[in-house]
């Protein structure tokens, strides 16, 4: 039968007292692959319990040596980079090589982390009283950052593992345990990933992975007093997550409906070039995919001509034999993807290629025409499918990107530099790309969303700095 997986808590990895477990469901043959125990309520409390205790002496262990084994985990997961990729092409019909491409950064990452945390963590500040008016020369003030305690981690299903140590690595370093809640599709690879830090060496109770449905744990889990950060990567989810949690910082990275912008003087085979990779990656499920582009009318056909011939030339078939179209992750975001072309055809706009799905697996389309009052203007479909809106004048297409409920990044193809920076500068995202498709990476970069996309900023500093609080001690000379 298919392989079961136990959860990690108190360093041991365990069986869950419910007996029940939750299947993982391959998106590709749409079969149970694997299946995760499904935690109870009593298990949660207790990962939260050990967390504590084994924060409280996590903290005092010399920031070197926390990097040290940070960049053990980096080592380990690297070494085992087969086998989670192959737990990632099962769970989440990732692309065989996008899949090890996913294990190694994760690992550049955690040990880059480590070395940011040394750097950011390993000086504080010393700040005299004099400057404010008033005041004598006779506060000495001793500023350095502590951690937060325990930092809940709750990555999505399209990046299982990288969005998982984007979140675990910066708690880690700068002195935080973690309680990791991985997704239902990608839960194996995630336990995988945890058994990189077991193998590290990291103390019992410091990091501990729950796996269940979020409907039954969810709430458990995010409002849990012990809780004292959310990093939460997802859909809308974190929208009630924001709402129901307590006074604890938050990170949220959530959807994302990325513009294109494309100007008459743009270098239209590096524009097409990109709309492939920004669009189609992954069939699209990435928060930061180009989810709709904003073609200025003179070059409007000429672009189309030019992704129409890339989009026929994309293979589509099965995450193994590394397709660049695989199946999406589940029957009902097919469904949904579904709903948005039909509703576009409907409302008559153009499909560029015919509609065709098998299973969860759904052929490329790009539709071209589309008009706002069509759902595929504004929604977010997390699939192989492009929207393109011929647009009159750049303001018209600033226009329908900040009237987006999202406001996660977006990218402009010109040759004219000043151009790029004025429409940079009037587009409501948290990033804007030039002559390039939207992208995370690199990892140490400013990461953010504004409006419904998310709170906060993630990055390697950034994630560091928001999982630790500044603690000042005052000398007071008589
Ligand atoms: O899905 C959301 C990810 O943060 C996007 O990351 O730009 O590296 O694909 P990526």
């Amino acid at each position: 039968g298919e392989d079961t997986f136990k959860f990690y808590s108190e360093g041991k990895w365990q069986e869950s007292a419910s007996k029940k477990t939750v299947n993982v469901v391959n998106p590709s043959t749409q079969k149970v692959q694997y299946k995760v125990q499904a935690c109870t309520q009593d298990e949660v409390n207790a990962v939260f319990a050990s967390a504590k205790v084994a924060q409280k002496a996590w903290a005092k262990t010399p920031l070197w040596k926390r990097a040290e084994l940070l960049h053990k985990a980096a080592a380990m997961l690297k070494e085992h980079k087969t086998p989670i990729a192959a737990a990632l092409v099962k769970e989440i019909a990732k692309p065989a090589k996008d899949a090890v491409t996913e294990v190694v950064r994760s690992g550049d990452l955690i040990s880059y982390c480590a070395e940011e945390g040394v750097r950011l963590l390993g000086e504080g500040k010393f700040i005299m009283s004099d400057s404010f008016p008033g005041t004598d020369r006779n506060k000495l003030c001793l500023a350095s950052k502590i951690p937060l305690g325990t930092v809940l981690c709750i990555p999505p299903f399209n990046y299982p593992v990288n969005l998982a140590v984007s979140k675990i690595a910066p708690a880690l370093i700068a002195g935080n345990a973690v309680v990791l809640k991985p997704p239902t599709q990608g839960a194996v690879s995630g336990l995988h990933m945890v058994h990189c830090f077991h193998l590290a060496g990291f103390p019992p109770g410091l990091l501990s992975c729950v796996t269940g449905k979020g409907s039954e744990i969810g709430d458990f889990l995010t409002t849990h007093p012990s809780v004292n950060c959310i990093s939460f990567t997802g859909g809308d989810t974190g929208i009630s997550i924001a709402r129901k949690a307590g006074m604890v910082p938050m990170q949220m990275e959530l959807g994302g409906k990325d513009a294109c912008i494309v100007l008459e003087d743009a270098d239209l085979d590096l524009v097409a070039a990109n709309i492939i990779k920004g669009g189609f990656s992954y069939s699209g499920q990435r928060c930061t995919a180009i989810k709709v582009v904003l073609v200025l009318e003179s070059v409007a056909d000429k672009l189309v001509e030019l992704v129409n011939a890339k989009v026929a030339k994309l293979s589509v078939g099965m995450p193994e034999d590394d397709a660049q179209i695989t199946p999406v992750v589940t029957e009902s975001s097919a469904n949904f993807i579904e709903g948005l072309v039909k509703d576009a055809e409907t409302k008559g706009a153009t499909l560029c290629q015919a509609y065709k799905r098998e299973g969860n697996l759904i052929w490329p389309v790009l539709i071209d025409h589309v008009k706002p009052e069509m759902r595929i203007a504004w929604e977010e479909p997390f699939g192989p499918i492009l929207p393109v809106i011929r647009v009159k004048t750049v303001e018209e297409a600033i226009h329908h990107c900040n009237a987006s409920q999202f406001g996660l990044q977006g990218c402009i193809f010109t040759q004219d530099i000043n151009k790029a920076m004025f429409i940079s500068d009037a587009m409501e995202t948290g990033t804007v790309q030039i002559n390039s498709a939207p992208a995370r990476g690199p990892d140490h970069f400013p990461f953010q969303g504004i409006r419904d996309s998310g709170i906060g900023t993630q990055g390697i500093p950034n994630s560091i700095l928001l999982m630790t609080k500044t603690k000042s001690t005052v000398i007071n000379l008589p």
